[in-house]
């Protein structure tokens, strides 16, 4: 049985991904924010899917100490489970937000959950992903097309605006699997980006202002529900895709932003490597 860890599983695009891999017999590591949220998910999947192997943990990934404290639970379980091997990670959990906030350790919320915390995590979980010849899968959006890196204020300390750090941290969804790509692939590790489209969520609805949320409101009423992008997660662990695919929309590839450079994710790579204080892939 092939084990996958799941981020951001309590809700939306991850709880249906959950329930499609649980469908097809995957075993699902699930991590959520918080304790109630994550027992939840975890009794009602239960329910629904009799005998299936799933088992939640909770933590607040924006944090990066959490992250770790994380990695080495999953880590546990997985060397004691599951031989070491992960066959995916998926890097799903993110959040928007309205004003400028920062996380305990002084990051921009929507870079540091929708970003720092998926590569803290690959890094982590990197011994066992190399064991299982596994997949690390973001989740991406469109709204990364329009979108450079703001490589002098990538925090936006200076000028915020909610909706371009937004944008912003899902383009380095992208540069992130462009350098996973160049840099794993000889140890059978992939990397690639699923574009959800609108879907229907709550995420507008969490920790945002009154103005973001009325616009979420209106905006998620044309959205699928979260059931459909979840099939183009299973496609990509079920099937070997293409050689040189990176991003993927309704079980296809799509087309991507030009900002999506080899120079570009070297760089974000390394301020990553820098900002996260881990050599990545070298265990401390
Ligand atoms: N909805 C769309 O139209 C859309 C479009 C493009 C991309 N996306 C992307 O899809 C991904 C999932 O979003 P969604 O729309 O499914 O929203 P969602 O329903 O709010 O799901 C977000 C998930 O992340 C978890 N989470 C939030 N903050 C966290 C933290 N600090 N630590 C750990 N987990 C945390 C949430 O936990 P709780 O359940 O406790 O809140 C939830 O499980 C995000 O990366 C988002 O950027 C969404």
């Amino acid at each position: 049985m092939d084990t996958v860890i799941v981020t951001g599983a309590t809700s939306g695009i991850g709880l249906a991904v959950t329930r499609a891999l649980l469908k097809r017999g995957y075993r699902v590591l699930g991590v959520g924010r918080c304790e109630k949220n994550c027992k939840t998910a975890e009794s009602e999947l239960e329910k629904e899917y009799p005998g299936a192997n799933v088992r939640y943990y909770y933590g607040d990934l924006m944090q990066q100490r959490e992250v770790k404290r994380l990695s080495e639970t999953l880590r546990r379980e997985i060397d004691g489970h599951c031989e070491g091997k992960l066959y995916a990670l998926i890097n799903n959990a993110g959040c928007a937000r309205s004003w400028y906030a920062t996380t305990e350790e002084g990051y921009e919320q929507q870079f540091a959950l929708n970003h720092l915390a998926g590569f803290l995590l690959a890094h982590y979980m990197l011994p066992c992903l190399k064991k299982g010849r596994g997949l690390i899968v973001m989740t991406g959006s469109g709204s990364h097309r329009h979108m450079k890196v703001r490589w002098d204020d990538i925090m936006f300390e200076k000028r915020y605006h909610p909706l371009l750090a937004y944008k912003q941290s899902k383009l380095c969804n992208l540069l992130f699997a462009v350098a996973l790509n160049k840099r794993f692939s000889n140890d059978g590790i992939r990397a690639y980006v699923v574009d959800p489209g609108l879907v229907k969520t709550d995420i507008g609805f969490k920790d945002t202002g009154r103005l973001v949320r009325f616009v979420w409101s209106m905006r998620r009423r044309r959205g699928a529900m979260p059931q459909v992008p979840a099939k183009t997660y299973a496609f990509l662990l079920d099937a070997e895709p293409p050689e040189g695919g990176l991003y993927y929309r309704q079980c296809k590839q799509a087309g991507y932003s030009r900002c999506v450079t080899e120079k570009d994710a070297d760089r974000l790579f390394e301020l990553s490597e820098h900002l996260t204080g881990v050599v990545f892939g070298k265990e401390t």
